[in-house]
């Protein structure tokens, strides 16, 4: 056989989406696009207008705002040399590139602050389980310029239960903590004294932890190691070494925040992972997700845009993780929406198919969902499809209907029909839809 027909003769391969990614299929997308409706509404409720920003990115970019020594960067950035030798990143996040983006387009000319949400994929290089992929998808919001009114900080988490409190999410928590400023007489010498009182138990941490003494002791606070948490219970807490105007402005967000009836936990382990946050700290947790739980993150990052290059800038924001606020729905018991069919046109007759095709054409401009099937069916068999596409009526064309003008429309649900002039067709499925 010839190396060609050998390759024919071979059995094609079959591919499967890489570890850690995967589709998503109707009829859980009609969740999906719910999800993202409720965010676009809430969120222009509270004057956020959308940003896309693209897919990849300068590493660098990623590198100098999430810091170089954090997981994100240090080990799960998808990042490869372009062409012209320059490194590019997949995007781990979006906070980074919305600040690049409020740069490039001199944003801080705009009347301030800048009120910025994004919703799209991010990619980390994490060990896949469940609610933890290497492609997942976000909906984060930015606040960026003007003050850093403690206002600011509660209204943005205002509008996250307002989201959650209208998708009816259950079992929500949110927990808030202040980590101070880099300025010397706060968090700095607090890292120090955690160094220090670290450093007296090191031989009791695990490898982790133990490198962390070293590298970023505020870390250690995150461990989730059974045998370390009775020594993390002993350790200061970062609230009773903050600077007189950082505990100020976290005692005037949590005071702002009971004026919205916010509901919130302190949490002084509450550090967070990556580099940029300074002050406010959040987290949201939800029901149902198992040890990734942690549904949303956000915090305050001052210093951010200027280590970018821009002017000094206050910015705030959050991103929710959607594959969890999903998975989270659904264990709640928020069935995904089934796509259906308003109506299935069980077309019968070379002679009532151009008929079935005006009707298809009026019912969907009239705003009904509507299957026409393309070839002819037998009536059973129509009718089968019908329901099990989830059709709520089946308009019958046949001879007689056509001939007639009189259109028979049968009620799926208990087999029900009725005959119809053609112009009261639309008036009937908006009443009988309306009530169903
Ligand atoms: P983050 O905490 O790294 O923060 O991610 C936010 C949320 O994204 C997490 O709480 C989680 O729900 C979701 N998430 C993260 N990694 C994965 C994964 N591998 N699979 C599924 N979901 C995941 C940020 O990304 C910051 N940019 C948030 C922010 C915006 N801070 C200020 N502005």
């Amino acid at each position: 056989m010839s190396e060609e027909a050998t390759k024919r003769a071979e059995k094609p391969r079959k591919f499967q989406a890489i570890k850690g990614v995967r589709d998503l299929l109707p009829p859980e997308t009609a969740l999906w696009n719910h999800v993202e409706q409720t965010a676009n509404t809430v969120f222009s409720n509270f004057g956020f207008g959308e940003i896309r920003v693209p897919i990849f990115e300068p590493t660098e970019l990623f590198a100098r705002s999430i810091g170089v020594d954090t997981d994100v960067v240090g080990k799960e950035m998808y990042s490869f040399e372009d062409r012209d030798e320059t490194s590019v990143s997949l995007r781990p996040e979006a906070t980074a590139s919305v600040c690049r983006a409020y740069i490039e387009h001199g944003m801080q000319q705009l009347p301030q602050p800048v009120k910025l949400y994004y919703t799209g994929p991010m990619f980390r290089r994490e060990r896949p389980q469940k609610g933890r992929y290497r492609q997942f998808y976000q909906i984060g919001a930015e606040v960026l310029g003007g003050n850093d009114a403690p206002a600011i900080d509660a209204e943005l988490i205002e509008m996250l239960m307002t989201f959650f409190d209208k998708l009816e999410l259950k079992g929500i928590e949110l927990d808030i903590n202040s980590i101070g400023h880099n300025a010397p007489n706060c968090r700095p010498a607090y890292v120090e004294l955690l160094r220090a009182e670290l450093t007296k138990v090191k031989d009791q941490l695990g490898p982790d932890s133990q490198r962390r003494v070293d590298t970023n002791p505020l870390r250690v606070l995150d461990s989730k190691v059974e045998n370390e948490q009775a020594i993390i219970a002993t350790l200061p807490h970062i609230a009773d070494h903050l600077c007189a105007d950082c505990a100020a402005h976290y005692a005037a967000v949590k005071q702002q925040l009971q004026l919205r009836g916010v509901i919130y936990r302190e949490n002084w382990r509450l550090v967070r992972g990556l580099d940029y946050y300074m002050r406010t700290t959040f987290e949201i947790t939800a029901q149902g997700l198992g040890s990734q739980n942690a549904v949303c993150g956000g915090g305050r990052y001052d210093g951010l845009v200027e280590l970018l290059g821009g002017p000094p800038t206050k910015g705030i924001g959050f991103a929710i993780g959607e594959d969890r606020l999903i998975l989270s729905l659904q264990e709640g018991g928020k069935a995904p929406s089934k796509q259906g069919r308003d109506v299935y046109i069980a077309w019968m007759g070379e002679h009532a198919y151009a008929t079935a095709v005006r009707a298809a054409k009026d019912l969907r401009q009239a705003g009904f969902s509507v299957e026409l099937p393309p070839t002819e069916l037998k009536f059973g068999k129509a009718l089968s499809h019908a329901d099990k596409l989830g059709a709520k009526f089946a308009l019958i064309l046949g001879e007689n209907e056509v001939s007639e003008g009189l259109w028979t429309l049968k009620t799926l649900a208990d087999g029900t029909q009725q005959k119809l002039p053609e112009p009261e067709i639309i008036e009937h499925l908006r009443d009988s839809l309306g009530q169903l």
